[in-house]
């Protein structure tokens, strides 16, 4: 801090059944600013108790309350007007984000940005769920209506943390559910921030429930509540096992996106400016702190060379800095496990592959969580470099020579969350589309990401879909309806 002067260490509450209260054993954690090295918060540390007490909370919102009295067009106007506070108040959220996950500010304004058209596109969507009437034989009419699931367990990771909420969060209200959010431990603050505009945009209390903590403690006894009708996670492959398994005693809905190591190709016939920036771009967004990053870039042979080259001319005029000054491009890791966890990968990177660009901390920083962007070339696709998340800046390319082996290459992966190509080649592009088993592809570009379209991975990336109408079905019931139109006596005792 400027002149010395100390942050106000601000302590939070959490927000359970309408109200703002501490956890039940006033235990708190504190939450950084992975920049300064320092404590920017405490948040309640929550355990089973509070959970029960949030899960009753939903479950009486859900079963007694008013939510399920409210009509579609009345839900849709609460998320409505609930983007309308997150817009008002971009500047302070988006500033928080930065500071609190060490991404740079313009990225933050992005995220808040995406995070208001996440609720616009789920209160428009929540007047056009549509049941059907099923063409059965017999003098009857058979209906299939949608209904919401019931009480939502939300686990949520921290490199983007309002936004995850927010595809949380919406597609459930919108659905009629009501829900309990355990943002990251890491970063709970935005989350926290916009609860407070939950009553005033019209949220009936237990409607959403925000409570903060830990995996093991908070997580774990939300996913085995045998109230808690469907769990939705993002966050790592490892947890993500553990929560199919815990689910699995009260048979809970369960939805994963787990990540991955995604393949971005190149072709020799690519435009290669183009396809230097996407590469970049594909890997280092947000630190790499990605669940979708481009962490394997596949190049073909001829234009190999000269590609890694000008990856890392390009990579190294990156302005890492901190994350509120507008020219950053690249800031901190967001947590001192995270640095270290990257800083390991670079060491057992040194071993598996060549040294490109970068490879340690970012030695201009006296503090802060800064890793180099690195870059590892001659990588073969069985190294670890090539087959774990590493979850930071740190990019593995591997050269292949036709079609068929890039193609080979790019599915041999325990993951399938997205894949991107580059080619002039339209055949070409669309062949490739076919063959890669992932969730989301891109020709010619990388990251791009709407809410109007789906977002989910193969694999173990994970299963089910976020956003779109694709997001909304997975916080619905479908129930069948037989409506007998016959007067006639039935049966035959
Ligand atoms: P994590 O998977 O442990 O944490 C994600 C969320 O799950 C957090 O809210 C955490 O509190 C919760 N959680 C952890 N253990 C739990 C349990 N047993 N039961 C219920 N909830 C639990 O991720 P972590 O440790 O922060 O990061 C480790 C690695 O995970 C990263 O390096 C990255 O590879 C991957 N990751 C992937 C993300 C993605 O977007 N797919 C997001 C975050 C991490
Ligand atoms: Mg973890």
């Amino acid at each position: 801090m400027p002149g010395g002067v100390k942050t106000d260490v601000r302590t939070y509450q959490m927000y359970i059944n309408g109200d703002w209260v501490d956890s039940k054993s006033n235990k708190t954690f504190p939450v950084y600013d992975p920049a300064a090295e320092e404590t920017i918060a405490q948040v309640p540390d929550s355990n089973a108790d509070d959970v029960n007490r949030a899960v009753a909370a939903a479950r009486a919102a859900f079963d007694d309350g008013a939510w399920p009295a409210t009509t579609a067009q009345e839900r849709g106007r609460i998320l409505f007007r609930l983007a309308d506070k997150i817009r008002q108040n971009a500047a302070m959220l988006a500033e928080l984000e930065a500071r609190n996950c060490g991404k740079p500010i313009v990225e933050a304004e992005f995220d808040i940005n995406d995070t208001a058209t996440c609720f616009e596109y789920y209160g428009g969507l929540a007047t056009k769920v549509l049941g059907y009437v099923n063409p059965v034989p017999d003098n009857a009419m058979s209906l299939t209506l949608k209904e919401p699931i019931g009480v939502a367990g939300q686990i949520i990771p921290w490199n983007y943390p309002l936004l995850m909420a927010a595809w949380k969060l919406a597609p459930a209200l919108a659905a009629g559910c009501t829900c309990i959010l355990k943002p990251a431990e890491q970063t709970p603050l935005t989350a926290l921030e916009m609860a407070k505009w939950f009553a005033d945009v019209g949220l009936p209390p237990g409607v959403v429930n925000v409570i903060t903590g830990f995996g093991e403690t908070a997580g774990a006894p939300l996913v085995q509540h045998p109230d808690v009708n469907k769990i939705a996670f993002t966050g790592s492959a490892a947890v993500g096992k553990i929560i199919v398994k815990q689910a699995a005693d009260t048979v809970k809905r369960v939805t994963l996106e787990l990540g991955g190591k995604s393949p971005n190709i190149f072709f020799a016939d690519a435009d290669f400016e183009a396809a230097i920036d996407g590469a970049l771009f594909g890997v280092f967004i947000n630190q790499g702190e990605v669940c979708s990053a481009g962490s394997r870039i596949l190049v073909q042979k001829p234009i190999y060379k000269k590609f890694v080259d000008a990856m890392t001319a390009k990579a190294a005029k990156i302005k890492l800095g901190a994350p509120l000054d507008r020219d950053t491009k690249m800031g901190p890791l967001v947590s001192k496990e995270q640095y270290d966890r990257v800083r390991s990968y670079q060491e057992v990177g040194k071993k598996e592959a060549k040294l490109a660009f970068g490879g340690g901390r970012a030695a201009s920083f006296a503090k802060g969580y800064y890793v180099e962007p690195t870059i590892f070339y001659d990588v073969d696709n069985s190294a670890r470099i090539a087959r774990e998340e590493i979850f930071g800046p740190v990019a593995t390319v591997i050269p292949f020579n036709d079609e068929k082996d890039a193609m080979k290459i790019a599915n041999d992966s325990p993951y399938g969350l997205a894949a991107a190509v580059w080619t002039r080649d339209i055949f070409k592009a669309f062949r490739v589309v076919k063959a890669l088993r992932a969730g989301i592809v891109w020709v010619n570009h990388m990251q791009p990401t709407y809410v109007e379209a789906p977002w989910g991975g193969y694999k173990q990336s994970g299963f089910g879909r976020e956003l779109g109408p694709w997001g909304i079905e997975e916080y619905l019931e479908t129930k069948q309806v037989h409506i007998n139109l016959s007067e006639q006596p039935i049966g035959w005792y």
